[in-house]
């Protein structure tokens, strides 16, 4: 079985009850001993068999009963001990049988359910007593001595099956003979480790709705072309995940033909639908073969209550401080032939309807389609619908903020299954921050940009604009939805690498901003420069929370079409970045429609602490230097060339950036002027 699969229970504990003298003791020793001994004591010693030697492979206590040797309260106590009891009668002893239902089913309710006890025991199931679970008990009746006798009591046992659904298999058996005796563990074992209740109700000789929910999800994750049906590579696949072992095509043939005979509607085109795939684990069940429904149960997560287990849904991920979490190039590549398979017409976008059908797998979409991902994320423009690169944008935002939610859908979509490995191999943790400012690189390609700035300076709509062709259609709009995020991606020296911006909603100007809105990769501080009382708010907060930090900071003037005021400041914006060593302002505006600020910020995230080297150019007005000797030795340029070289080691890309910055600096250069 596959590695990543929900765990089973460790242990097993069988407690044998019945009347004096129908063979529990003999039972036991039976099959310890595999001779039937004569000589028996009232009570075997609790034996406890090593895994390796059981058909499950887990180690299994076999406790006895003697009403000689104990009390009923020494019962009770092991009746709630055990997983799973084994009401044993003699087959030749109709008094023995009778007392199954007269006294030995109806003390295991009792006493495995207190409040059932009669005297007041309603106080402890409101406590709620971990002992006793509320599920019932699983039991097994076993006839023993079915050697004297030469005929069989199963029609009076299948009579009290119907009565008692807690009962999982019956079994009749022989400790003289032996016939029977490892079988009649083995149902044991697997009353609890396959138990049939929680699968399927005996009454209705039908599903549970649990498990009919948890098989349709299983079917549509395991229909890779989302056509509803089942094909022979599907089924194969299906096979080989969930049991590792190939489906022989002759055995595929036959379950084809078995579903075909008892549903019609159950193959379409030669494939499985999923009413066929529903009978056939319905029959698997009717046949005894629990474990089969179970292995696939498992392998998909679920645990023995059916529910998608913690360990699966969240396997522990450590990420020290300083690091950050983005999707590895296996997680991208699963999350975009999920998108394919769901964008059923095709056009590269999934529209409302494909986006829902895309997360029927899992409890609810992790995010709104109208309020967030067609907010946050590049859409297409024409239709509104999410297109490819917005939904890895959208992810990629997820893993960065979220990551345990992330784990867990990708586990919902079935990556675990799908990919055969935890849906940890879909996650990237970043090295530490500290690493990326000593060698002034940064191995990240996602990053986090906080935008704060006064209210109405123009930062929603400079977040958005990072979404959109065409900025112009957002000037004068007035943004509703409070989105937090934006997020895009910019090439940076020829990589791709993904910028988040982060609206920071500032709710009154003297309001302290929280640790987690200091933080961030870059920060871009936005005033209104058609408006003097904006600079100072920006001033102030670059002074209080970025001044001391490493944090590389970009101040940006919006609406730079307008007529630009002089800010009521004791320093202009560009005398205030010269004093602080900052980038000179940069001047946007949806207006003039140009993207080169989000690559500006993308590129002091990803180089940080470059900004004091790019300080020093524009100070010694190397821009002229540059561009009069560009074609000289890169590093000879300077004034003090250690500078240089202090600033280009390490990266590769160095010469490239220097030119780039450059270029920025005349440009916004001659805009101050
Ligand atoms: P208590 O400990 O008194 O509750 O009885 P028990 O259920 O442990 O029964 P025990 O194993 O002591 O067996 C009772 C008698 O039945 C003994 O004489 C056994 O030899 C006999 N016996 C047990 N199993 C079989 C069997 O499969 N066939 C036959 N013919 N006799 C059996
Ligand atoms: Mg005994």
């Amino acid at each position: 079985m596959g590695q990543y699969t929900a765990t089973q229970r460790k242990n097993v504990r069988i407690l044998l009850v019945g009347d004096a003298g129908v063979g529990k003791t003999s039972l036991i020793l039976s099959l310890v001993s595999e001779e039937y001994p004569e000589e028996v004591p009232p009570r075997a010693e609790e034996i406890t068999i090593p895994a390796n030697v059981t058909p499950e492979q887990v180690p299994t206590s076999i406790v006895d009963f003697s009403a000689v040797e104990q009390t009923e309260e020494a019962l009770a106590a092991e009746i709630n001990k055990a997983h799973v009891v084994c009401i044993v009668y003699a087959v030749d002893d109709d008094d023995s049988l009778d007392r199954i239902t007269s006294h030995w089913l109806p003390l295991v309710r009792a006493k495995c359910n207190p409040s059932l006890d009669g005297e007041g025991d309603a106080e402890a199931e409101a406590e709620g007593d971990t002992q006793c679970e509320s599920v019932r008990k699983p039991i097994v009746l076993v006839g023993n001595k079915i050697d004297l006798i030469d005929y069989s009591t199963m029609d009076s046992v299948l009579a009290i099956m119907e009565d008692y659904p807690e009962i999982e298999s019956c079994v009749e058996c022989s400790a003289k003979t032996l016939h029977n005796i490892s079988e009649m563990f083995y149902y044991a074992q697997k009353a609890v480790l396959h138990p049939t209740s929680p699968l399927y109700m005996m009454e209705e000789q039908e599903l549970t709705s649990a498990c009919k929910k948890s098989l349709v999800r299983i079917f549509k994750i395991c229909d890779i072309d989302g056509d509803n049906l089942l094909n022979d590579y599907e089924l194969n696949l299906f096979q080989r995940r969930c049991f590792n072992t190939p489906l022989q095509p002759q055995i595929l043939d036959e379950v084809k033909v078995v579903i075909q005979k008892n549903v019609p509607d159950g193959i379409y085109n030669d494939a499985v639908t999923l009413k066929g795939f529903l009978f056939l684990h319905c029959l698997f069940i009717q046949r005894g073969r629990n474990e089969t429904t179970w292995a696939v149960l498992r392998r998909f997560g679920y645990n023995d209550q059916l529910e998608m287990c913690q360990e699966y849904l969240r396997p522990p991920l450590k990420i020290p401080p300083g690091s950050s979490t983005e999707l590895s190039h296996r997680g991208q590549q699963f999350l975009i032939a999920v998108f394919e398979r769901y964008d059923r017409d095709g056009d590269g976008a999934l529209s409302p309807e494909e986006h829902k059908m895309l997360f029927s797998t899992c409890p609810a979409a992790p995010w709104s389609y109208s309020t967030d991902i067609r907010k946050s994320c590049p859409i297409n423009e024409t239709t509104g619908w999410v297109t490819l690169h917005g939904w890895l944008c959208r992810w990629t935002l997820m893993t960065l903020i979220d990551v345990v939610k992330t784990t867990e859908y990708l586990a919902y979509l079935g990556f675990n299954v799908h990919e055969n490995d935890s849906q940890l191999a879909a996650i990237h943790v970043t090295r530490e921050r500290r690493i990326d400012l000593a060698k002034r690189q940064s191995s990240r390609s996602v990053y986090k940009c906080h935008v704060i700035g006064p209210k109405g300076s123009g930062k929603t709509g400079m977040c958005r604009g990072f979404l959109v062709e065409d900025m112009h259609k957002l000037i004068g709009k007035e943004f509703k939805t409070n989105v937090v995020h934006c997020i895009n991606s910019v090439q940076v020296y020829g990589q791709e690498k993904h910028l988040i911006l982060r609206d920071i909603d500032v709710r009154h100007a003297l309001d302290p901003l929280q640790p987690q809105e200091v933080n961030c990769d870059v920060a871009c501080l936005v005033f209104d420069s058609s408006n003097p009382r904006s600079f100072e708010y920006v001033a102030r907060i670059y002074i209080k929370y970025y001044a001391e930090s490493k944090i590389p900071v970009m101040i940006v003037g919006t609406k730079c079409d307008m007529d630009e005021r002089r800010q009521d400041y004791l320093m202009q914006p560009a005398e205030f970045c010269e004093k602080y060593k900052l980038l000179p302002p940069h001047l946007f505006s949806l207006k003039t429609n140009k993207k080169e600020l989000y690559t500006k910020l993308a590129t002091m995230a990803a180089f940080p602490r470059f900004q004091a080297a790019w300080i020093l150019f524009y100070k010694h007005r190397l821009v002229q230097l540059w561009e009069s000797a560009h074609l000289r030795q890169f590093g000879l340029m300077t004034e003090d060339p250690k500078l240089w070289w202090k600033a280009g080691l390490g990266v590769a890309a160095a010469t490239m950036l220097g030119f780039i910055v450059l270029k920025t600096i005349s440009a916004a250069g001659a805009h101050s002027r």
